[in-house]
């Protein structure tokens, strides 16, 4: 492998000299180019916000461990995760409403995740249908799934998935309800038309579409859903199943024991109940807790390569970003995302290289300072 991966960045994206270099570069820009209804939609937390700040700030708070005269001229950052070789430990999470940021919507985000080779999440609220995504995918699909009061739809959206080849589920289990989202409240959000829930009842729609403000989180989410539903799933489904949302070490034990094969650690990025911990600061318990048995990802907060290397260190097998490829769409569409995926890829291996990890099975708890 090449020292430094390849850049993905088509031409004229941007001013010449005016190129964004980090992901702050990409949050200001976005939100000079966003509607201001959509920039609040996707910065927006729960409550007073003190868990999106936490998730961010806990990163800062973990200093690094430096390693020299470590040959590390050949850095290797693949990564096998449910058989299958990620070429760095980098993906994308699962955003609703993703024409709220850009025209091109999961089109211009599935493009980009197949242009850099990372695997992106779609989720079950997205602007453009499961068939769509899926036709323009050239890297793997996962798809994230909200299990909705109707089971039969949601056993009809399982089948869609695999149908479609999406690889694995990703069942959101933090979101019983949406969480007080004052910001977005107040912005009076409007979330685009969401294809794949055609035919729910009980939601506001344009043309049997549903659609409408966040508050048909309210008609979809079932609050009912237990683990009962975790084993109903498994016995149907025949792609690879994961949660999303498991913060507690002993939900992390119960999700081992049930037999699925991965979490993501997650608070949502600070979307739904404020004055959870940050993701960074509960993954070192969880990932002590499972004990190698399942898959560890994490998300929330992630910023810098640094933060990726600290998440692995801390024990997860790899990460998810949100916001960060969201400011990359609002920019500059695909190039956007594009380049947002290949900022941090690089810093990751900066970071790599400065702590003399040579693969990521090295990356381990004495990458940090203590
Ligand atoms: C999300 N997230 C999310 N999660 C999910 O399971 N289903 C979804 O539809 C959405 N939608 C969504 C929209 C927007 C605008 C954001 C910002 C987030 C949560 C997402 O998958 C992830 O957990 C967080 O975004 C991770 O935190 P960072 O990287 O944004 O700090």
């Amino acid at each position: 492998m090449s020292l430094l991966n390849k850049e993905v960045s088509p031409a004229n994206a941007w001013a010449p000299g005016a190129e964004p270099i980090c992901v702050a570069d990409f949050e200001a820009l976005a939100k000079a180019k966003m509607p201001a209804t959509s920039w609040e939609y996707v910065t927006a937390g729960a409550g007073d916000e003190l868990t999106v700040r936490w998730n961010a700030e806990a990163y800062q708070r973990i200093r690094l461990k430096p390693r020299v005269l470590v040959d590390v001229s050949n850095v290797d950052t693949r990564v096998r995760l449910l058989g299958q070789e990620h070429a760095f430990p980098i993906l994308l999470a699962p955003a609703s409403s993703q024409k709220l940021m850009h025209a091109q919507g999961e089109l211009a985000t599935a493009r980009a995740a197949g242009a850099s080779g990372t695997a992106m999440v779609l989720s079950s609220f997205s602007s453009t249908s499961l068939e769509d995504v899926a036709a323009v995918a050239k890297s793997p699909l996962w798809f994230q799934l909200y299990v909705q009061t109707d089971r039969g739809f949601t056993g009809e959206l399982v089948r869609r998935a695999e149908a479609g080849g999406y690889r694995a589920l990703c069942l959101t289990v933090d979101t019983p309800i949406a969480g007080a989202r004052n910001r977005e409240s107040r912005a009076d959000v409007k979330l685009s038309p969401m294809p794949n829930l055609k035919g729910i009842a009980g939601v506001g729609s344009v043309s049997g579409i549903p659609t409408g403000s966040p508050d048909i989180f309210k008609n979809v989410f079932d609050a009912a859903m237990s683990w009962k539903d975790v084993e109903w799933l498994r016995s149907f489904a025949k792609i690879p199943l994961i949660l999303k949302g498991v913060l507690n070490p002993d939900d992390a034990d119960h999700a081992a024991k049930s037999g699925v094969d991965g979490i993501i650690v997650s608070n949502h990025g600070g979307r739904n109940l404020d004055t959870l911990p940050a993701t960074i600061d509960a993954l070192p318990q969880v990932a002590d807790k499972v004990a190698g048995r399942l898959l560890v990802f994490v998300d929330g907060g992630i910023r810098r390569g640094t933060d990726v290397l600290k998440a692995l260190a801390l024990g997860a097998n790899a990460v998810f970003i949100g916001r960060p490829y969201l400011y990359g769409l609002g920019a500059a569409g695909e190039a956007g995302v594009s380049k947002v995926i290949s900022i941090l890829q690089r810093e990751f291996q900066m970071a790599m290289m400065l702590t003399g990890r040579t693969n990521v099975g090295s990356i381990d708890r004495s990458v940090i300072w203590t």
